[in-house]
């Protein structure tokens, strides 16, 4: 283990049990009622996810990597070297390794991750890989300001990495928001590698959120599940239905849980009442043209140097710097 993880201390960033309860309980008193997707990850649900990459109909996951495995190299150069890495997420994929492998002499990589076990044990197994790299992870909520360790402030090329297409996830306004965070954190030496999906037909969009063997489905309704094992629920599993719908407007797939009857569901002591076909909105997982990522970099100050993409030009990974003109 390297010498800078051996002393950090162990702070838990997930949101505590009183703060699920406040976010379902205000979800669910919405018009449209919505539960916020950080949620679907307890520790069935993680699990869950890492199966829906590997059904046939998400191809997210496995063109991700086929574009890095392709391009890693000329990621690394657009990159420059002695890079500080720092990855919102774990960092616990073949993809860090990819991109470890090729940049030129990195000098730290730094995993931030809301959950501190996950951050411990992937950074840990990174560390071991990599003894020459100083790695030195941080337990926060990358979706608000968080300082960088003081050891590597004063080096310029920061680079954030945000794969799998995680951006997709946030409410265009988050996502401006992040960006913006994310290049006062950068500042103008540095970058950010982000991770997108494109769009493309709805029947294939729509498959890869509503897979055949019934994954996403499950995935969706353990949310439900969760809430009645920790806030003392009382939803029926079998009486809401998982719904995939891609949006071409708004450019996303928009998850839904549908009430297949007139029902009254208690959570925490409240009880909230569902029509017939009334939904509870889980997710959305938006889709971009390179345009539409150019424009929304262009909000946040940032310009995109390049694009890699794959030969059906399903999925992208942007390189974004500073944009000084
Ligand atoms: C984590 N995220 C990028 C996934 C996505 O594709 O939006 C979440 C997901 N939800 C259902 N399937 C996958």
């Amino acid at each position: 283990m390297s010498r800078s993880l051996e002393h950090r201390a162990v702070i838990d960033r997930l949101p505590s049990r009183k703060q699920f309860r406040r976010d379902v309980i205000k979800g669910l008193n919405r018009e449209q009622k919505t539960l916020p997707c950080k949620y679907l990850y307890d520790a069935r649900g993680s699990r869950l996810f890492d199966e829906i990459c590997e059904v046939p109909e998400y191809y997210l996951t496995r063109t991700e990597l086929a574009i890095m495995d392709e391009e890693a190299h000329n990621i690394a150069s657009e990159i420059g070297p002695e890079a500080v890495l720092i990855e919102y997420g774990s960092g616990s994929s073949l993809k860090t390794r990819m991109l470890l492998d090729a940049l030129d002499d990195p000098v730290a990589y730094v995993p931030v991750d809301i959950s501190q076990t996950h951050l411990s044990q992937s950074a840990a197994a990174i560390a071991e890989e990599y003894p020459a790299i100083n790695v030195v992870p941080v337990c926060a909520d990358f979706t608000k300001p968080f300082e960088l360790p003081y050891e590597l402030s004063h080096y310029d090329r920061r680079v954030v990495y945000f794969p799998g297409s995680t951006i997709g996830n946030l409410t265009p306004r988050r996502t401006c928001k992040l960006l913006r965070q994310i290049r006062d954190l950068t500042g103008d030496a540095g970058g950010l590698l982000v991770g997108f999906d494109l769009q493309k037909d709805r029947d294939l969009l729509e498959a890869a959120y509503d897979d055949a063997a019934g994954v996403t489905s499950e995935f969706s309704l353990n949310l439900l599940q969760r809430i009645n094992r920790e806030l003392s629920g009382d939803f029926e599993l079998d009486q809401f239905r998982h719904q995939a719908t891609y949006n071409d407007v708004a450019g996303r797939i928009e998850i839904e849980l549908v009430s297949q009857c007139e029902q009254s569901v208690e959570v925490s002591g409240r009880s909230f009442t569902f029509d017939a076909g009334e939904s509870i909105l889980t997710e959305y997982s938006h889709k971009y043209t390179v345009e539409g990522l150019q424009s929304l970099a262009a909000r946040s100050d940032f310009g995109v140097s390049r694009v890699w993409t794959d030969d059906r030009n399903w999925f992208g990974v942007a390189y974004l710097t500073a944009d000084n003109s």
